[in-house]
Formats: structure tokens, sequence, C-alpha cells
């Protein structure tokens, strides 16, 4: 079993609100980060995905096929975009990096092809990131 990781940045904006939530509380739970005129992040991504070495091609799995995915189900989505108002996925849940990373899993493990997806890493800074592994994989 060989793991590999394919690592790309994007930016985006988003602000953290709960619409359920008094805007007294919103302030409280989410500080400035809950403006809704939103700020920026360059986020970074890491995307691992796990799987036997095939002997004819020496890989896990075709890296441009990898590239090509995060680029469809990422990039062209995230990238430059204010999640709050352009990703469906955000119109019900808050994007924290919690939330976006989950989102990315999402999109990506239904469509990788060879082996399996084993981690998505997303930093939001350099001294923050969130690990999520698939809600069946919670060991
Ligand atoms: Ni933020």
């Amino acid at each position: 079993m060989v793991f590999l990781t394919r690592q790309t940045e994007f930016a985006a904006s988003h602000f953290l609100h709960n619409p359920a939530l008094s805007p007294e509380e919103n302030r409280r739970l989410f500080g400035k980060s809950n403006a809704p005129s939103g700020h920026g992040h360059n986020y970074v991504l890491q995307v691992t995905v796990r799987g036997e070495v095939d002997p004819r091609t020496g890989m896990v799995l075709d890296l441009k096929e990898l590239k090509d995915l995060i680029e469809a189900e990422v990039m062209q989505a995230m990238d430059h975009r204010f999640l709050n108002h352009e990703l469906p996925a955000f119109a019900a849940a808050i994007p924290t990096t919690e939330n976006v990373a989950v989102e990315i899993w999402r999109r990506l493990a239904p469509r990788i092809s060879t082996g399996q997806l084993h981690q998505v890493r997303l930093y939001e800074t350099p001294d923050l990131f969130v690990d999520y592994f698939g809600e069946t994989n919670g060991r």
C-alpha cells in the first residue's frame, strides 16, 4: 500500500455565520469572521490517495487524472470564489475549514478511479489545518 499526495493552492473568500443564531451570538462565536463582506484565505490543499502500485505503470494512479480531477472539482469550483454565495453546499453549511475539507472530499471521493481517497488536508493558514478521512474511516 502506497500513499500518494498532490498539493495545490487556491484563494477563496468566506464569512462565518449561522442563520439559526442571533446576530449577537454570531458575533460572539465567529468574531471578525462574521462580517458579511467576507475575507480571503490562500488555502493549501493536500489530497492523498492510497493504493497498490500497478506493476505495469509503477504508479498508484494516473497523476494526470488526479491533477485534472482536482482542477475540475476543486479549482474550478472554489478558486477565486466567494464560498458562501457561489457554492450550493455552503448555502446550508458554514464554510469553515472543516466543512470546506468535507466538501472537497465529497467532490473527489466518488471520482477516484484507481485506489481510494485516503485523506484531505486543508490549510487555511500556515499554522491551521484540518484532516478529513471520510465518514466511514473514523478509526
Ligand atoms: Ni476565514
